[in-house]
């Protein structure tokens, strides 16, 4: 099903119009099978090929592609998919191949020129993958090399959705292995204290482990090498613990970077101390394409209480503990250890749902046409990063991002270090030229000398309230972080409601009757306070909903 449209030659050699143009043949999307020993994922659930036919795409998908994440074939007919029996029938019906692992060398046999594949590649750990692919002249988005620190691919973010399932599945498998609960309780059989959880590494799955632990009631304490992550630990419930030791962690990119040999002596001593203390560790340090840090001794596994469990999820790149079995999950010491390395797929349904909601929104990216056709813009920063190969040719690695994650750090030095504060969604303001601030201020000067010279005495009091007030809120605001904007408006809009109190002034029956205004200002006042009303409970209102959200 190539996109185009045929066009039957006429027999009528007079006809000198050219043929009226149809519209392209949409493209079909196939969703096969998942082959990988043991994946239980699908590309794409129900839900998302509804919404992927309403881009004008076709879909087919290999009969049982889903049944594993409790997708059947009937649910992908009803939301409008086909299903086909065979892979090959698949492989040869679509232009777009949605995948969850990357296609073995079989899968690459049934795939032919043209056609695009979406998937989990990991092209720097399989160059022989790339070659063979290259070789069938497709053009190949690997998922996993998504440019992260974008903020407009987020949605896109397939690892950040998975990794987020499996923190919370290793939580859950915690505590299927802990023989206690996670939350302390006082009962009439006696009182239970709660269960002290320990994860080494707050990225994206320790954070999700962090408040799924904390949300069952543990005490949840964790550590990375990036400081930058205490602040986010502390929101999701848990205690930063910091190693004794100083020295910055952050490698760029919101990775870590390989720390010297005296923080390394320093956190084995912090984590020897936590092993004693709590019940269960939960790993997830990485740095990528690195083998993983060993932090978890034999003998910290040795010194933890009988009962306690350990969570490797880096098991897959060699493990945070020396004596994770990567597949497994054994007993060593009295303590178990969970290796698992398919923690994602034990969550099939909601990791699918993700995964094919992250794919959905590219889909959205590579057709804005919305006409069930791709087009693969290579002037797409988002874009261009996660296309690895483009009809054939290996386009990885790509060239760095044209727009920086973060401002460089050497500024212009005419910048006042003021102007420099990050607004809005973190975009750095441009700072203003010096002669232009100049001229702003010798112009406000003046009108403020205009207005000093001919205003009436009582205006001139008000204004300098007025004024003053204007110059205090300014500063208070400026210095707010950029995501409490909301609550500190909320709150603001509250207290400045004191307008109403002006207006009840006005329309009080306790006032001199000689001095009671004309009835369009008793009108004016009424409107004016039913409408600071709303302003004013609103504000509490919004106020009270967003406490809320940080109540447990
Ligand atoms: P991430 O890169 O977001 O987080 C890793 C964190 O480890 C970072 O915050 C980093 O600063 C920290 N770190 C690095 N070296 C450290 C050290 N020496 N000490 C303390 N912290 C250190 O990665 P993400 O996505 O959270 O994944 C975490 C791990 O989970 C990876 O190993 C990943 O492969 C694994 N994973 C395992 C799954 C499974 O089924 N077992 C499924 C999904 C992810």
């Amino acid at each position: 099903m190539q996109a185009g449209a045929t066009t039957q030659g006429s027999s009528d050699k007079s006809v000198v119009s050219p043929p009226p143009s149809s519209p392209p043949t949409p493209q079909c999307i196939g969703i096969p099978c998942e082959v990988f020993p043991g994946e239980k994922r699908v590309a794409t659930v129900p839900e998302v090929v509804e919404k992927l036919i309403k881009l004008g795409f076709k879909v087919a998908v290999e009969s049982g592609a889903g049944d594993l994440a409790n997708c059947t074939d009937e649910a992908y007919r009803a939301a409008g998919a086909e299903v086909v029996d065979t892979a090959a029938a698949l492989w040869a019906a679509a232009d777009i191949v949605f995948k969850v692992r990357g296609p073995t060398p079989e899968e690459v046999a049934l795939m032919h020129e043209g056609q695009n594949l979406i998937s989990f590649i990991w092209p720097a750990q399989n160059p022989d993958l790339m070659q063979l692919l290259a070789a069938k002249k497709v053009t190949v988005l690997a998922i996993d090399a998504l440019p992260r620190t974008l903020s407009r691919a987020q949605k896109m973010d397939a690892l950040t959705s998975q990794a987020g399932v499996a923190g919370y599945r290793a939580v859950i498998e915690a505590a299927n292995a802990f023989g206690r609960f996670f939350s302390g309780q006082i009962t009439a059989a006696g009182k239970v204290p709660p269960a002290k959880v320990f994860i080494a590494g707050a990225g994206v799955a320790g954070l999700a482990a962090i408040g799924t632990a904390a949300s069952l009631g543990a005490i949840v304490r964790a550590n990375d090498t990036r400081a930058e992550v205490a602040d986010q630990v502390v929101s999701l419930g848990g205690e930063f613990v910091k190693v004794d030791y100083e020295e910055e962690g952050s490698g760029g990119g919101g990775y870590a970077k390989v720390m010297s040999e005296g923080f390394q002596q320093a956190q084995r001593v912090m984590y020897a101390k936590q092993a004693k203390d709590v019940d269960i560790i939960i790993t997830t340090a990485l740095i990528p394409g690195r083998p993983a840090p060993k932090l978890i001794t034999a003998e910290m596994v040795q010194s933890m209480k009988p009962g306690s469990v350990i969570v490797d999820m880096a098991a897959e790149q060699g493990g945070n503990c020396e004596l994770t079995e990567p597949g497994q999950a054994v007993v060593k010491h009295g303590v178990t250890i969970v290796g698992y390395t398919d923690l994602v797929s034990r969550l099939s349904r909601q990791s699918s749902t993700l995964y094919g909601t992250n794919l959905f929104r590219l889909t959205e990216e590579l057709c804005k046409t919305k006409d069930g056709i791709v087009n693969v813009n290579m002037e797409d920063d988002a874009i261009r990063g996660l296309t690895v190969i483009k009809e054939g040719s290996i386009t990885w690695p790509p060239p760095a991002p044209k727009v920086a994650a973060a401002p460089p750090a050497a500024a212009k030095p005419t910048a006042a270090p003021v102007a420099k504060k990050a607004h809005g969604h973190g975009e750095p303001s441009a700072p203003m030229p010096a002669g232009k601030l100049v001229m702003m201020f010798a112009v406000v000067a003046v009108l403020f000398w205009l207005i000093g010279h001919s205003a009436p005495k009582e205006f001139m009091s008000h204004f300098t309230v007025f004024v003053l007030a204007c110059f205090v809120g300014y500063m208070v605001v400026w210095n707010v972080k950029p995501a409490l904007h909301t609550p500190l408006m909320s709150v603001t809009n509250a207290i400045s409601s004191i307008i109403a109190i002006g207006a009840l002034v006005q329309i009080s029956p306790l006032m001199d009757a000689a001095e009671r205004p004309n009835s369009l200002i008793t009108w004016i006042a009424a409107v004016a306070i039913a409408l600071t009303a709303i302003n004013m409970f609103g504000g509490f209102a919004v106020t009270q909903r967003m406490l809320a959200m940080f109540r447990k």
